[in-house]
């Protein structure tokens, strides 16, 4: 192999951590010193800053940062009292810890279908989820809507289904945090809206994180009593049962930096969004952002006919092109969550979706170069 070759195959990585890391640079080690020389660990200045800038950010009136995703949706459910008896409607296609956190509290999540063009929740099957959980015997509380891939869920539609059957509406934006839909950030679009700063999420920490965002004063002040063991006027007196649910000042200290360059990083991966889709929509089914939504492309994720995904990824390895499948298992699929109830009418298009998506890589630091790599290889394993 002579070394132009070498270069050629060098590995992709799936998602850059690294290069954001490099642009950051001292930024982030300043910014971590800080903490380190004032030693508030936990609760402290830099958490205050964080929520008050990612407030500014999104709109959104309060915003509590707390240790995970999951437990932002956790924390939410748990202040809205969701327990035993409690219906909450999910999609099947999703990452697990959307149905994790409704069983969790001992409610039973149903899982609804999505929209295969979308791949988020399809409101006509929300509708008939509702339905289900009442022949069932439960008590339809809220619907948990997945922004999947960083694109929005058709919110306007959700939110409407949920007013007529006075449902409570949680947005797992763990995904999509800074898309939009209809000129609006996540975190202000509904009830509340649970995101997550997983490392390899579109705004990511140097650990677990996650934040809560609402306009509701009371649900506010119920999640900030219950991130900290519920605690009350005074931080010895237990008035709820709650978690330590608490986001670390070194990780708001990190975001603080990357919330700087976040909006620069959405419109690079918008634009290695657009070469994709360029690239590729005469050969595989390109994911779009609707007329009144933007994506943030947590993932850049394409369908193929049945039957075509293992070869593609079989050739892109080959090339040292990671690709990743998310998911090859719905909810209603996953042994830990099959025995729970699925909406009249089933889930055919996540079951479809299932078999269809691939991701390839998608991040900020994308080179146009990278991607023609990229791009040539998906085109002739497909072409094969
Ligand atoms: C859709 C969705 N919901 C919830 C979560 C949970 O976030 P965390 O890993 O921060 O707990 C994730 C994380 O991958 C996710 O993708």
């Amino acid at each position: 192999m002579n070394q132009h070759a070498r270069v050629e195959d060098k590995p992709i990585p799936f998602i850059d951590v690294a290069a954001q890391r490099r642009r950051l640079g001292s930024a982030i080690d300043d910014a971590v010193a800080r903490v380190l020389a004032h030693c508030q660990f936990i609760q402290g200045p830099e958490v205050r800053a964080l929520e008050a800038e990612l407030a500014a950010f999104c709109g959104a009136r309060h915003v509590i940062g707390c240790s995970s995703g999951t437990d932002a949706l956790l924390l939410v459910l748990m202040a809205w009292e969701i327990g035993p008896g409690d219906a909450v409607i999910c999609p099947s296609f999703t990452y697990h810890a959307t149905g994790e956190a409704v069983a969790l509290l001992g409610a039973t999540p149903i899982l609804a279908d999505v929209q295969a063009e979308s791949f988020n929740l399809d409101p006509a099957s929300c509708e008939r989820a509702i339905a289900t959980a009442k022949r069932l015997g439960l008590k339809p509380r809220a619907i948990i809507p997945v922004d999947l891939f960083g694109l929005p869920a058709d919110h306007d539609a959700i939110n409407a289904l949920a007013a007529a059957h006075g449902l409570l509406v949680l947005d797992d934006a763990a995904q999509a945090f800074g898309a939009t839909y209809h000129g609006r950030k996540l975190g202000a679009l509904t009830t509340a809206t649970a995101t997550s700063f997983f490392p390899a999420k579109p705004l990511g920490c140097y650990g677990d994180g996650g934040a809560v965002f609402t306009d509701d004063d009371a649900l506010a002040a119920r999640v900030r009593s219950l991130r900290v063991h519920g605690e009350g006027a005074d931080k010895y007196e237990a008035v709820r049962i709650g978690l330590t649910g608490r986001l670390d000042t070194i990780q708001a200290a990190v975001l603080l930096e990357k919330l700087k360059i976040f909006p620069d990083e959405i419109a690079a991966r918008d634009r290695a969004a657009g070469r994709y889709a360029a690239g590729l929509g005469d050969v595989a089914l390109v994911p779009r952002a609707g007329n009144q939504s933007t994506s943030v492309w947590a993932q850049y994720t394409i369908r193929l006919k049945p039957g075509r995904r293992d070869g593609l990824a079989a050739a892109l390895k080959a090339q040292g092109i990671p690709t990743a499948v998310y998911y090859t298992k719905p909810l209603h699929l996953q042994p830990a969550y099959r025995g729970f109830p699925v909406a009249e009418g089933g889930v055919p298009a996540s079951d479809q979706l299932a078999g269809e998506v691939i991701s390839l890589p998608m991040h900020a630091y994308l080179e146009p170069a990278v991607q023609d790599r990229i791009i040539g290889a998906v085109r002739r394993a497909l072409a094969g």
